[in-house]
């Protein structure tokens, strides 16, 4: 992509994402609809619906030739990464976003055939927005983020990950999964995949795993972790695939390596 070009799609994707904050926290005492999805848990909000539409209209309107893919359908039916596509989640932790009223972010990435050209992940209640253009580094608000720790010791690292990994699943086997907890030095929880992201690239956790997530949960955190030397790849080291559902291991290279050999390789049904 153009720089000139990226550019401009940063600046309003920027304003946009600010402006869809305000909105969020302008109603944050509200009353609520809240519809289910998926399962009784899977949470829905009108606030997730208007978000979306915000986006979605602006894009539209500012940048009609190019696609979006969104959670709450908004968007268009892709079946190719080709083009300029913006991956949208208006709120991500929705659950966080119902029950606490914060630890839930606006998740954007702007990809350009395939290859993820911007990041944004905004933890709105915080203000704390992080933001990437693909090779001139990560930001945490104006500061630019620090490459990761090359000198990361796995049994010092902490790793994002939620307990259906130690309950009886479908995927890997939880008891080799409890070892890993066991070798680390910590594990956390935080109910924001795109958070999840930011804290892998903020370095204040060094991993994060999880089972299943949409290509609008992992798009911008991506391209933020890319950005401080860190990777993403499925939980069996594949690459990720934008159109689709993944698992998904995102980590300090430094250990990326080790976790998937000892562990996930292990683990794997
Ligand atoms: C969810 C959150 C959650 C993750 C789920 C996602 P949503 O997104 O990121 O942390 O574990 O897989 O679906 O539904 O709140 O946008
Ligand atoms: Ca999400
Ligand atoms: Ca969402």
């Amino acid at each position: 992509m153009n720089t000139e070009v990226r550019e401009t799609i940063f600046q309003h994707a920027l304003e946009w994402v600010l402006e869809a904050g305000k909105m969020i926290k302008a109603h944050i005492n509200d009353p609520l609809t809240i519809d289910t999805k998926s399962n009784a848990n899977d949470l829905v909000t009108t606030m997730d619906r208007d978000i979306e539409a915000f986006f979605t209209s602006n894009i539209k309107q500012i940048f009609p030739d190019h696609f979006i893919l969104s959670e709450e359908g908004f968007g268009d039916q892709l079946d190719t990464m080709d083009g300029t596509v913006w991956i949208i989640d208006p709120i991500d932790g929705t659950m966080n976003f119902v029950h606490q009223k914060r630890n839930f972010a606006i998740s954007v990435g702007i990809y350009q055939d395939g290859i993820g050209e911007i990041g944004f992940i905004y933890n709105v209640m915080e203000d704390v927005l992080y933001s990437a253009k693909r090779g001139e580094g990560a930001y945490k608000g104006n500061k630019k983020l620090p490459a990761l720790n090359d000198n990361l010791n796995f049994h010092e690292s902490i790793i994002g990950l939620n307990h259906f990994w130690l309950c009886e699943n479908r995927l890997v086997d939880e008891r080799v999964m409890q070892q890993l907890v066991k070798d680390v030095r910590g594990t956390r929880t935080y109910g924001s995949a795109a958070l999840e992201f930011a804290s892998v690239a903020e370095g204040i956790l060094d991993g994060y795993l999880t089972l299943s997530l949409s290509p609008w949960d992992l798009a911008a955190g991506m391209v933020i972790v890319n950005e401080v030397g860190g990777m993403t790849t499925t939980i069996d080291g594949e690459k990720i695939n934008m159109l689709g559902n993944n698992s998904v291991f995102t980590c300090n290279s430094k250990i990326h390596q080790r976790i998937l050999e000892s562990y996930l390789q292990e683990a794997r049904k």
